[in-house]
């Protein structure tokens, strides 16, 4: 079959983000568009002559079409085989662990996420190096730096491929093997977490789950998991199956958006236990009866409670989480002994500590937790923990973290998100805080002392790399923080982000709605940032 070359100009915009190129549908669909950066990564890679490529993506519209030009830019390329879930579908977790278990050369992941689907909505496409994670930042430069000067692309003159059936179909001298996408990720799971407990639990008769797919990837994973091989009953998991438009919703589990499972868990004869994930499957949301749990708490009970997981019974290495996400996993840390990291957003930053065996859990306040199983985070992962501690402990999810609070203290957390602004008046509100900052420390707002304020930059403690301008933060005297930071993952003017912290001891002044406890917090972050006045609302679109 002949290779073509095509001649190509490049694009100026496709400087990967937080996880990936995210844009419009319609400017993927751009001619040249996609094959220009597809060309760009493979140019970017090392040797890939017979190498195995790990392809899939969350289902979204255009994962189909985009996935035949892939496959035959691969073919093109030289690489010896590539891997490809049925039907297009990967999920981001089981993504990562193909590429481990078949120690493929990289894998192209086709999500935008939590981002909604469908041909007015977004698409992306990230790269994952061979430990299975997102390429870190050399390695994104080296693509936005090639797609800058391409000139042509290669790519094999070929019909297009059925990806719905299982099998090894061939692609000039590549293979393609069209793979059971929930296989490998849901033997991982069992290998993890221990079954015949949860099993027990889930088919005692009293405890109830639901298990909120959002009509993303997750829903075969989830069937498969929890309604075959944990015996949960047929019902558990709701929206189950993978949409291309995600049936118009925002595939993205917080409070706002999974709303149809949050009216569950907090309705009458609400179950005992309710999860949700996103467009791809590696975020999550959990639970209780009536009670939410912040994603930072989820991961500092996560490690408290680690060695009541087989995987995990020997102890941990050490935890990072990311800058802004709340510090309470620090507590469990210092109480075990162990180091805690703290990095800059976005999961590319903990595969360094992973793979250098410092730490064994990591997570985000921005609903991310996971492990050293993979190198992304993994929603149904957390869930599955979170089940069998319960399963373990027999209490139920309130009693569980309320516990915690008593134990460690509480910290009070929520994200306050301006979506939508305009890009310019984000950037001069982001340069203007900058400068106001630097006249804050020592000071004192109310009854708040200003300890520090500065612009986080982070140093990796294994390969010595500097990432700059992570995020303003504001500390003060009783440990509270207020941060500011841009969204990297946005497709549509700016997102501005506000994360608040305040830290609670006292188990008589934890019952407070955290917009309550973190009032002063609001107004001081509100004032020195002027948000009302650069952003022109009033008030935030997206409180978590
Ligand atoms: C957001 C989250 C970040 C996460 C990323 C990818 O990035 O804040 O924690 O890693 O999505 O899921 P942001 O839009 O803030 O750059
Ligand atoms: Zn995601």
């Amino acid at each position: 079959m002949p290779i073509q070359t095509i001649p190509t100009r490049p694009f100026a915009d496709q400087k990967p983000g937080t996880s990936g190129l995210r844009k419009k549908v319609s400017i993927f669909r751009q001619p040249h568009y996609l094959e220009n950066f597809v060309q760009a990564i493979f140019d970017s890679l090392p040797e890939k002559q017979g190498q195995t490529l790990v392809v899939g993506g969350d289902g979204r519209y255009y994962n189909r079409q985009a996935i035949q030009i892939i496959l035959k830019m691969a073919a093109a390329t030289g690489f010896g085989r590539v891997l490809v879930g049925r039907g297009g579908i990967l999920s981001t977790p089981a993504a990562s662990c193909l590429i481990r278990k078949y120690a493929a050369l990289g894998g192209i992941i086709l999500s935008a996420s939590h981002n909604p689907g469908g041909p007015q909505a977004d698409f992306g496409i990230k790269y994952n190096t061979e430990n299975g994670g997102p390429a870190p930042e050399q390695v994104t430069e080296a693509i936005f730096a090639r797609s800058k000067s391409l000139s042509a692309y290669k790519i094999l003159q070929a019909e297009d491929l059925e990806l719905d059936r299982l099998g090894v179909f061939r692609l000039d001298t590549m293979t393609v093997e069209i793979i059971d996408p929930v296989n490998d990720y849901a033997q991982l799971m069992e290998s993890l977490f221990d079954f015949d407990r949860i099993r027990e639990l889930l088919t005692n008769g009293q405890f109830r789950m639901v298990m909120d797919s959002l009509h993303a990837v997750t829903g075969p994973y989830a069937h498969r998991l929890f309604e075959q091989r944990l015996g949960a009953p047929l019902g558990t998991v709701h929206n189950g199956e993978p949409l291309e438009d995600f049936g118009g919703g925002h595939p993205d589990p917080n409070l706002v958006y999974a709303h149809e499972l949050v009216d569950i868990l907090f309705g009458e004869h609400a179950p005992d236990f309710g999860a949700a994930s996103d467009g791809d499957g590696d975020r999550n949301m959990i639970l209780g009866r009536h009670f939410f749990i912040t994603p930072s708490d989820s991961l500092a009970i996560l490690a408290a409670n680690a060695h009541l997981v087989p995987a995990y019974r020997s102890g941990l290495a050490g935890i990072a989480r990311s800058m802004p996400t709340s510090q309470a996993c620090d507590r469990v840390a210092a109480h075990l002994g162990i180091d805690c990291y703290e990095t800059p957003t976005g999961w590319k930053f903990f595969g360094n500590l992973l793979d250098a065996g410092r730490i064994t859990l990591c997570g985000e306040e921005s609903f991310g937790t996971g492990s050293n199983h993979i190198r992304e985070k993994d929603g149904l992962w957390a869930i599955l923990f979170w089940l069998n501690i319960l399963a373990a402990r027999q209490q139920s999810v309130e009693e569980i973290v309320r516990h915690h609070w008593r134990v460690y203290g509480r910290n009070y957390y929520s994200r306050h998100d301006y979506e939508n602004v305009d890009s310019d008046r984000a950037n001069a509100l982001m340069e203007n805080l900058y400068s106001t900052i630097k006249t804050l420390n020592g000071k004192l707002i109310g009854n708040h002392q200003i300890t520090y304020c500065d612009d986080f930059s982070y140093t990796d403690p294994v390969d010595y790399s500097v990432s700059r301008n992570q995020g303003i933060r504001i500390g003060f005297s009783d440990g509270s923080r207020i941060v500011f930071r841009l969204s990297g993952t946005g497709t549509q003017g700016a997102t501005l982000r506000v994360y608040l912290e305040r830290y609670e001891p006292k188990v008589s002044n934890q019952n407070f709605d955290p917009q309550i406890a973190l009032k002063h917090l609001i107004h001081i972050a509100e004032d020195l940032a002027q948000i009302r006045y650069y952003t022109g609302m009033e008030k935030p679109t997206v409180i978590t």
